[in-house]
């Protein structure tokens, strides 16, 4: 009876030990997510403060920032975002295999550098988020277009929108944001600007995308 009871009592204290575990992780996990803003829906995602909020447009000041990373040359986003986005995910998987757990992150972010006339390709950089925790140390990539790029502290002009953004969507995004900083006398690098896209394909409702330009 003795032993009956101790055994049960065992069972409560650990149940309430791993419950306790459970808790405190839970609040680690909202501490470490409470400064990140909503549209990281609870990923890892690069740091910045809203230095100032404007009509169409915020101005944010990021910290610098680690990515892994892909080049393509290509005439069409679409096809240059997939192909970036399954050589960098076949890198994250690789990783997991090692069994050395890499999550993934928001945003997927692509700095693209147009071509110079109608029949030129564009430059895709297709990059990753890689968090402060993994940055000192990343497992090197096998493929050897994929690459590890830091993105310095810079100052960014910041353009929301919502839904599934198409290639033209995008181009109408950079085109009114450029159009506000102008008629507000910003000054930005206009030779190249960067898509964010936060969310799944299978996301549906309440997508967030941005258009990045960085200030000079
Ligand atoms: C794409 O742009 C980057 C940055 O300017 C440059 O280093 C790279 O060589 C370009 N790629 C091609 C194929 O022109």
């Amino acid at each position: 009876m003795a032993k009956f009871l101790r055994a049960v009592l065992m069972l409560v204290s650990s149940a309430q030990l791993s419950l306790s575990a459970t808790v405190v992780a839970q609040q680690a996990r909202a501490l470490s997510t409470e400064s990140k803003p909503g549209f990281c829906r609870g990923l890892e995602c690069p740091e910045f403060t809203t230095v100032h909020s404007a009509e169409g447009y915020d101005e944010r000041q990021y910290s610098e920032s680690k990515w892994v990373s892909t080049e393509i040359m290509s005439m069409d986003y679409e096809s240059a975002t997939s192909q970036g986005f399954e050589r960098l995910f076949n890198y994250i998987t690789t990783i997991d295999q090692q069994k050395q757990k890499v999550a993934m992150t928001a945003p997927v972010a692509t700095r693209v550098i147009p071509g110079q006339g109608p029949a030129c390709e564009s430059n895709f950089t297709v990059s990753f988020f890689i968090p402060a925790q993994h940055s000192a140390n990343p497992p090197i990539p096998s493929d050897s277009d994929v690459f590890f790029s830091t993105i310095p502290a810079h100052r960014a002009y910041v353009k929301s929108f919502g839904g599934f953004a198409s290639q033209n969507d995008w181009i109408q995004a950079g085109t009114e944001l450029g159009q506000a900083l102008e008629a507000a006398s910003k000054s930005y690098d206009s030779s190249y600007f960067y898509t964010a896209g936060y969310d799944s394909p299978f996301t549906i409702f309440n997508r967030h995308n941005e258009v990045w330009f960085t200030a000079n």
